[in-house]
């Protein structure tokens, strides 16, 4: 069951050249129906499975900016975006999302920039930074800027899609986030996150998709390396560091 505003990820790539990026990165199914059945939705993967490429692709086929934003940033600083999202199609369901979001935290600085460069143009309207929390992003750390962002900017009826959200969030934080996911989600958001948490990956009544060579499958959290590894970790943390660095000897 899905109420959100986004089904389905249909991919076709059919047609595409499987030797090249970003056809080569994980074994795509010349036809992929990938299903969001809850209002969040997981990617998950070891680094460089591409998940970032897949979530970006997904972003431009909602019609986000590449270096994410919302829908009405368009600029672009580097011209590194694949053409994966020509291969997707969405499904999506009768309601519109009232807003929405892109966040990259690789990107978000430059994002920083461009809302104020827009603010100094003059404008008949209020300035996007309120939207944010009044204060420049760049006089925020890392991690205030991006909580400034999903309290201030992310609101009801929103479609988001969210690469790391977890960089430079403490684990306290990290909490936090799962709250404000949650209250948004009451509120009729949907979701679309690409994450290393296994702190935010906790989070109930999603569906977790997990990119390994072999594809991509559905997994349950407790399935997972994130959940397997903190779990072992925080059990016997002084054990799992003895056979961590045994092994390396
Ligand atoms: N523009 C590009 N051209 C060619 N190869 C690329 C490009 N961008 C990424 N890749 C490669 O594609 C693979 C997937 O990268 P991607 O950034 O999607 O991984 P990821 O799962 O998001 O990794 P991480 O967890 O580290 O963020 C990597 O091997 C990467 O080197
Ligand atoms: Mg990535």
């Amino acid at each position: 069951m899905n109420n959100g505003y986004v089904t389905n990820l249909l991919i076709d790539t059919r047609n595409a050249n499987k030797e090249i990026y970003p056809y080569n990165i994980f074994p795509l199914k010349n036809h992929q129906n990938i299903k969001l059945d809850n209002k969040v939705t997981f990617f998950i993967g070891e680094n460089g499975t591409g998940k970032s490429t897949l979530i970006e692709a997904i972003a431009l086929a909602y019609g986000f900016n590449a270096e994410g934003g919302s829908t009405s940033f368009s600029f672009e600083t580097k011209n590194s975006s694949s053409e994966l999202y020509k291969h997707i199609r969405m499904k999506r369901s009768l309601k519109r999302p009232k807003t929405g979001y892109f966040f990259r935290a690789e990107s978000f600085y430059n994002v920083a920039t461009n809302i104020e460069s827009l603010d100094e143009l003059p404008a008949p309207c209020e300035k996007i930074i309120k939207a944010y929390g009044g204060k420049s992003l760049h006089e925020q750390s890392r991690g205030e800027s991006f909580f400034s962002l999903i309290l201030n900017r992310f609101c009801k009826n929103g479609f988001y899609i969210l690469d790391e959200p977890e960089s430079g969030l403490s684990l306290e934080r990290q909490f936090a986030f799962i709250s404000r996911l949650n209250e948004l989600v009451d509120e009729q958001s949907q979701f679309i996150i690409a994450t290393h948490s296994p702190i935010i990956l906790a989070y109930p009544h999603s569906t977790i998709y997990q990119i390994t060579e072999n594809g991509m499958c559905e997994v349950e959290y407790e399935q997972t390396n994130a959940f397997k590894f903190m779990k072992m970790f925080a059990e016997n943390h002084s054990n799992f560091l003895n056979e961590l660095l045994k092994a390396k000897e």
